[in-house]
């Protein structure tokens, strides 16, 4: 079959990591008889260096042509890039949201998955990592505070911010029932994290998971406050299987469940709407400190690829090959630089790619 596949390569190691996900993607189109075309979309700083704008309306309806889109990142250094000189809804950033609310991408699945190879990149005790943990946020992409009303002013002479977070209940029902659905083919068991001993909008979100939970009676779920579920994650990371939580909570948790698995440069994440479409990226950001360099970790990228394959096109014997090959690179003994360790063979961006695409 023939897919189309938006491509953001984006900014920092983005088109680096993204050409190594394509080089698997042609292995795999290969291996099974598929076509995958590209279509390059501009976003980020690469839109604005070419159109003065993070995201075009072009750039939207390519992505909305497409039948899924592959993510780098985006994004420069905050303190350096002229980028960052720009009214905040002209930088960088922008563009993704904007892409996430005109796709209606509010279903963010983020793994966090400690790979027995690296056990040795975990910075947890042994004691706590025992057989490895696997978990997965899911997080509320378009809504809460990341889009809720926003403004500065000055009042008597004294500068005021505001961000406003607000959810309807029918924003809060369909991420639920997509966190009990993925609960149903995992190990059947929900963390619902909120703030409900101060905030409103973590009372309805409360009230709405222990609606959806109940046609879900085979998932034991539990509520968990935020900042008690960031202790846990270090504590006790075992403990979770699916994570469900608003937008900001999301992004939080989602970079300390990343990091406790040791190696950011690994996970992948798809941001998915009503329909089979859905944008997929590496967890970690666009690293503008290493980028050109050729030493980035393209697997986090790869993996991305490989729950598009899965959950965008159903191709799930295609999806297992890229994961098995990630697997066997790993056993094989090559890392790139921020997985390496003692005893194995270090190798750049490209030749990871390379290998991985060997192994398909
Ligand atoms: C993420 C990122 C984005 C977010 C930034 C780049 C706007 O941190 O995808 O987690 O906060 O959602
Ligand atoms: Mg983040």
């Amino acid at each position: 079959m023939n897919y189309k596949v938006g491509v953001i390569s984006g900014d920092g190691i983005g088109p680096e990591i993204v050409n190594e996900a394509k080089k698997v993607l042609d292995a795999v189109g290969a291996k099974f008889g598929h076509k995958f075309e590209y279509t390059e979309i501009l976003m980020g700083g690469a839109s604005i260096d070419v159109h003065g704008v993070p995201l075009t309306e072009e750039a939207i309806k390519a992505a909305k042509e497409s039948d899924a889109v592959l993510m780098g990142s985006i994004g420069g250094d905050t303190t350096t890039s002229p980028w960052y000189k720009l009214p905040p809804d002209l930088r960088p950033e922008a563009g993704l949201l904007k892409i996430r609310k005109a796709l209606n991408l509010f279903a963010n699945v983020r793994p966090a998955v400690l790979y027995k190879e690296l056990k040795g990149a975990c910075p947890l005790k042994d004691e706590v990592i025992g057989d490895g943990f696997d978990m997965v946020i899911m997080r509320e992409l378009t809504g809460g505070l990341y889009f809720g009303e926003r403004k500065t002013v000055e009042e008597n002479g004294v500068l005021k911010a505001y961000d406003s977070l607000t959810y309807d209940e029918n924003e809060i029902r369909r991420i639920a029932i997509r966190g009990f659905d993925i609960a149903m083919k995992r190990n059947k068991k929900v963390t619902s994290v909120d703030k409900a001993n101060v905030l409103d909008s973590s009372r309805l979100w409360r009230k709405v998971v222990e609606e959806v939970a109940k046609d879900y009676p085979e998932v034991t779920y539990e509520h968990m406050l935020v900042d008690n579920c960031a202790m846990q994650l270090v504590k006790n990371p075992r403990q979770f299987d699916v994570i469900l939580t608003e937008n900001m909570f999301g992004d939080i948790l989602s970079d300390e469940a990343s990091m406790v698995t040791g190696s950011i440069g690994m996970l992948s994440s798809a941001s998915l709407n009503e329909t089979k479409f859905g944008l997929y990226e590496p967890s970690h950001g666009s690293a503008p400190d290493i980028a050109g360099k050729n030493i980035a970790n393209p697997i986090a990228t790869i993996l991305s690829a490989a729950m598009m394959l899965r959950f965008s096109f159903d191709l799930s014997e295609e999806a297992d090959a890229v994961e098995n090959a990630v697997k066997k690179v790993l056993a094989d003994g090559y890392r790139t630089v921020d997985i390496m360790a003692d005893g194995c063979k270090q190798v750049g961006c490209d030749k990871m790619g390379d290998l991985l695409a060997e192994r398909i």
